[in-house]
């Protein structure tokens, strides 16, 4: 090795002990006759000082360093004079006083400081990336990312599970995104997909008897990208043989404690994760992934104001809608302009409009509210009774503002789930030390796409209906249940499994009902159907999302932060310039010639 101590290692008890250290400059400062660079290397920085009266060539040599030059640096180790100690740096106590110094490498100035946490543009972050990663905050999040992932690998591994790669270049497998495709030169006008996850692979596993599968695995989704969702991303996919839905959740839920507990000694998580059915999630938080860091739920006034003389609930109720609301605390006293951005954010998320009542705080509880301290347009079709009911339904208390949508169930759920998500952060009700987990179950099978006009499975096509509603599959396929979960974290789904089809005629049935022809299942799930045939295992299991998991462990406000090498926002690789033409022979050689051309 080129150094004998990595930073963590030096410290007092080294005291004029000779090492050598190699790293990056940080920084350099010239102090009268003194020179002090700080080193860094992967885990910190540690002070070496030249002084000309020790060794003058190694202190001239030393006036021509520059931030992130390579060095390689042998000194004694000393304590710092008194009054000089850093108490914020790992090393703070020490300094080597150097007597060689090797520049190993020189650099140019960076595009950006290394040796600051300052606001980078993204985009030159990401064009340099292999610098970004020198900065603490990118390394401790790689870091983290190795420590989660070590954790994973031991987690199963005491639990005999077996870690099984599957191929990249595959056949197309629906996940709902659309697939990448590459090309095949052998043979002209096919194309592998990537997978969008190893979903049929993992199941063929558990048909080969192998019972206990997981895997670190890389998936690839052609879909935009969002602040949770990358093209590119990595899953913890799982898969078990003989278990219910209990065994996949329990295992997983295990997992995710003992990683808490491990990573996160000082935060609090529910033990044992709450449950709550996909109904009773839309219902009371309009998401199917509700953040359980606060409450703030969507209270159903529709019985409420269904008999008042206000046209825009009476309508809408009468014509089969809801009304509902929540509460926003605190916030009676919002003026017309945030009122009117508190409308335009609900627009945005697809509400007609939003009505709005403040109770204003002139009195300390709801026994004490009068008419006179309710503000709305619609207070003169309200009786008081039904403000303290609407108040009660949306646990409101005065001093807040109740907003209410008004539409159909689906727009009403959507729009109040989205405006709840982004109040609760704005407002800061989101219990920071709380890691709020929370599954979800009890999903419906299939969704009805208007836009194909046919059903589409709401997980995927390999989730077992409840075994006592596969009839329902006949007459109301909408009523039919699927033995699917979704574990979800802070506001985030971060992932999601369920029991699956094993036996080829009910596998064959929802492809069916989904419409697809005998000719097309045969053509893309045939290999599946058959291994089916074969003495196929009840099995089921999960996939969690690392990057975002990862993403929430470490604060981090968007997927690409935990990313060594990520995509922009618009899918582009900013180091690669990726993606790229390819050559003419390229092309030939894959038989494809481009349509402009
Ligand atoms: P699903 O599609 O729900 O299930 O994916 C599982 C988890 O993967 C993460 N995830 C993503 N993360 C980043 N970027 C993306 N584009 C992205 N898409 C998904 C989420 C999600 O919860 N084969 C099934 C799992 C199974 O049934 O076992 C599957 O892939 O955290």
């Amino acid at each position: 090795m080129l150094r004998t101590h990595d930073s963590p290692e030096l410290n007092a008890c080294l005291v004029d002990r000779k090492v050598t250290v190699a790293g990056w400059v940080d920084r350099r400062r010239d102090h009268g006759g003194l020179i002090f660079i700080d080193v860094r290397d992967r885990a910190g920085l540690v002070q070496v000082v030249f002084n000309p009266e020790i060794n003058p060539d190694c202190h001239k040599l030393a006036g021509d360093l520059r931030c992130e030059f390579v060095v390689q640096v042998s000194g004694t180790v000393s304590l710092r004079p008194q009054g000089t100690q850093n108490a914020k740096l790992a090393t703070g106590e020490i300094e080597i006083i150097a007597d060689s110094l090797k520049i190993l490498n020189t650099s140019e100035t960076p595009p950006f400081y290394i040796n600051e946490d300052s606001e980078v543009d993204e985009n030159l972050r990401l064009k340099y990336r292999y610098l970004d990663m020198r900065r603490p905050r990118v390394r401790d999040i790689i870091m983290l990312r190795h420590q989660v992932v070590r954790f994973i690998r031991n987690y199963f591994d005491e639990l005999s599970f077996v870690e099984v790669e599957t191929p990249i270049l595959g056949k197309s497998t629906p996940e709902g995104a659309r697939d990448y495709l590459v090309p095949s030169r052998v043979h002209s006008g096919k194309f592998y997909a990537l997978p969008q996850s190893p979903q049929q692979m993992k199941q063929l596993l558990m048909v080969g008897g192998l019972e206990k599968y997981y895997q670190i695995a890389k998936c690839f989704r052609d879909e935009d990208t969002r602040a949770d969702r990358q093209p590119e991303f990595t899953q913890l996919d799982v898969e078990m043989s003989f278990v219910t839905e209990e065994d996949v959740m329990s295992i997983t839920e295990e997992m995710f404690i003992r990683m808490m507990r491990q990573m996160h000694p000082g935060k609090r998580f529910p033990s044992p994760f709450p449950r709550i059915t996909y109904s009773e999630a839309m219902e009371r938080y309009g998401s199917d992934k509700p953040d359980l860091r606060f409450d703030m739920h969507l209270g159903d006034v529709s019985h409420i104001v269904a008999h008042t003389e206000f046209g825009v609930f009476k309508n809408t109720v009468e014509s089969g809608g809801k009304v509902k609301a929540i509460a926003l605390p605190g916030c009676a006293a919002y003026s017309r302009q945030e009122l009117a951005k508190l409308t335009e954010l609900a627009q945005g998320y697809g509400a007609k409009g939003l009505l709005s009542m403040s109770l204003t705080r002139e009195c300390s509880c709801l026994d004490g509210l009068t008419m006179e301290m309710v503000k709305s347009v619609a207070a003169k079709y309200l009786n008081l009774e039904q403000v303290k009911q609407i108040a009660i339904k949306t646990g409101a208390l005065p001093g807040d503002l109740i907003v209410f949508v008004a539409d159909k169930e689906p727009v009403v759920a959507n729009a109040l789930g989205k405006l709840r998500q982004e109040m609760g952060l704005r407002l800061k009700l989101a219990d920071s030390d709380l890691f709020a987990f929370v599954w979800v179950t009890d999903f419906p099978l299939l969704e009805w796409d208007k836009d194909l006009d046919r059903w589409h499975a709401m997980h995927h096509p390999f989730t077992s209906p409840l075994e006592n509603e596969i009839p329902l599959l006949d007459i109301e396929p909408a009523r039919a249940g699927s033995r699917a979960y979704d574990i979800v974290l802070n506001g985030y789904e971060v992932g999601g499994g369920s029991i699956r089809i094993h036996q080829a005629w009910l596998q064959r049935k929802i492809f069916q009902v989904m419409k697809y022809t005998e000719a097309e299942i045969d053509e893309r799930f045939g290999h599946l159907l058959e291994a089916f045939s074969f003495g196929a295992p009840p099995h089921g299991g999960i996939a969690l999302g690392i990057d975002r998991l990862v993403m929430l462990l470490s604060g981090a406000s968007n997927i690409r932060e935990v990313i060594p090498f990520p995509k922009n926002q618009n899918a582009v690789d900013m180091l690669f310039n990726a993606p790229a033409p390819a050559t003419r022979e390229q092309l030939n050689e894959l038989h494809i010639q481009l349509r402009d051309e």
